[in-house]
């Protein structure tokens, strides 16, 4: 039989709880995630930045205002997915997530995934490419390919804040962005 889902709120609290790892001593709050609980779409990014940490909400800062124009190109609101990160804490100076950190945080991200129960799961960057997809492959050379995890269609993009100064990414996120309208449409 299969292990029963637990319910947001209730891993939204053991995630407020948490202190697995040494970012807990930093954060203002956790960042749990947003959105539809039932989302077809779910997208999962790296790490809280500075404004995420002060408002407890995911993708709230640069990358996360370009994050909503990108999914407008899928046709999506940020109302109709759910967003969440690889980690719950913001690292200090925003530096990258470590091993150790990544390995006491997925627990949650994983009860979150089976929760919600997505359809697709839209990865974003390297940390959360990497994690989902269990590979060490870079998002360069993933993005913009339909891969299976499980029963879920995972889809890398690259990070949109990698592309706020990069033309070059811009393009191709906005491409994999409209690639994933489609996808959502045909199917
Ligand atoms: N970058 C992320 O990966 N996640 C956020 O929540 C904000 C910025």
């Amino acid at each position: 039989m299969s292990k029963p889902q637990i319910p947001l709120e209730e891993l939204r609290a053991q995630v407020a709880a948490c202190h697995a790892c040494p970012l807990a001593d930093g954060r203002t709050q956790t960042v749990f995630g947003d959105g539809d609980p039932h989302a077809r779409v779910m997208i999962i990014g790296e790490a809280p930045g500075k404004n995420e940490d002060l408002q407890g909400v995911p993708f709230v800062g640069a990358a996360g205002k370009y994050l909503d124009e990108l999914l407008s190109i899928a046709g999506l609101a940020r109302s109709e997915v759910f967003i969440a990160n690889v980690l719950k804490c913001r690292p200090p100076g925003n530096r990258d997530p470590q091993a150790e950190e990544i390995q006491a945080c997925t627990p949650f991200l994983r009860e979150q995934t089976r929760t919600i129960s997505p359809e697709y799961i839209v990865t974003l960057g390297n940390f959360a490419t990497k994690f989902v997809l269990k590979t060490d492959r870079g998002i360069t050379r993933l993005h913009g390919q339909l891969h299976q995890a499980g029963r879920f269609k995972v889809f890398p993009i690259f990070h949109p804040a990698a592309a706020l100064y990069d033309v070059r990414k811009r393009e191709a996120l906005e491409e994999d962005f409209a690639k994933l309208g489609r996808m959502l449409q045909d199917a």
